[in-house]
């Protein structure tokens, strides 16, 4: 297809299936404003990430690397009142872009972004309740390390999603020397090996370019 053509088709689906919707599209705004990349998840995306929140009936959500808070939002409305998201985020500024957004969106109180490196981060919470869903999106470098601590923190039945495994079609170079290509081509090979998961992947074409998620259940 053409650029101009899945573009085209990115934004029917989108107009049609997410629409209008001030706080997501403010977070946008305010991601933007503050000079943080334009690297969150697509609409079409985002919703999925919540619509797996209400299929998988999660109470308890993690998600690795908040950015500006687009998805945490998403997967916040995917959980009931009483439920949790515990967002890792390692750039201060960032975070406090996101708390703002969660504020806005009504969903802050549902909301824990935890400032500091994910690796660091995510052993202590070891000793909480499992999670249900697990978005894994922070640096592709340590993915593997990421889904590690997704099958030791979650259960089974435990859903997690891993952003960015198509990377413009790099995932499938067996001689990248991109770090962040082979940090997802390692994470690829852990969730088909690793006895703790059962996984597919999907590529995706939207207006973020030629990407793609793998989902994983925790066995
Ligand atoms: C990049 C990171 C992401 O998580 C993403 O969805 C797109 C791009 C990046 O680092 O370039
Ligand atoms: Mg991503």
């Amino acid at each position: 297809p053409t650029r101009d053509g899945w573009q085209r088709v990115d934004a029917y689906l989108s107009d049609l299936l997410v629409g209008h919707d001030d706080a997501l599209e403010s977070a946008i705004a305010d991601q933007d404003a503050a000079g943080l990349p334009s690297i969150e998840v697509a609409p079409l995306h985002g919703k999925l990430l919540h619509l797996l929140a209400r299929i998988a009936g999660a109470r308890r959500v993690l998600e690795v690397g908040t950015l500006g808070g687009y998805s945490t939002i998403w997967l916040a409305r995917g959980i009931p009142a009483d439920g949790v998201v515990v967002s890792i985020e390692a750039e201060a500024r960032n975070a406090d872009v996101a708390r703002a957004s969660l504020t806005r969106a009504g969903v802050a109180h549902k909301v824990t972004v935890l400032e500091g490196r994910a690796a660091d981060v995510l052993p202590t919470l070891a000793d909480e309740d499992a999670f249900d869903l697990v978005f894994i999106d922070a640096d592709k470098e340590s993915n593997t390390i990421y889904l590690d601590w997704a099958a030791r923190l979650g259960h089974p039945g435990t859903v997690v999603v891993l952003d960015n495994i198509g990377r413009s079609g790099g995932v499938a170079d067996p001689v990248s020397d991109d770090a962040q290509v082979i940090g997802t081509q390692r994470a690829l090979e852990m969730l088909a090996r690793d006895p703790r998961f059962d996984a597919t992947a999907l590529q995706t074409l939207d207006r973020k370019g030629w990407d793609g998620i793998a989902v994983a259940l925790v066995l």
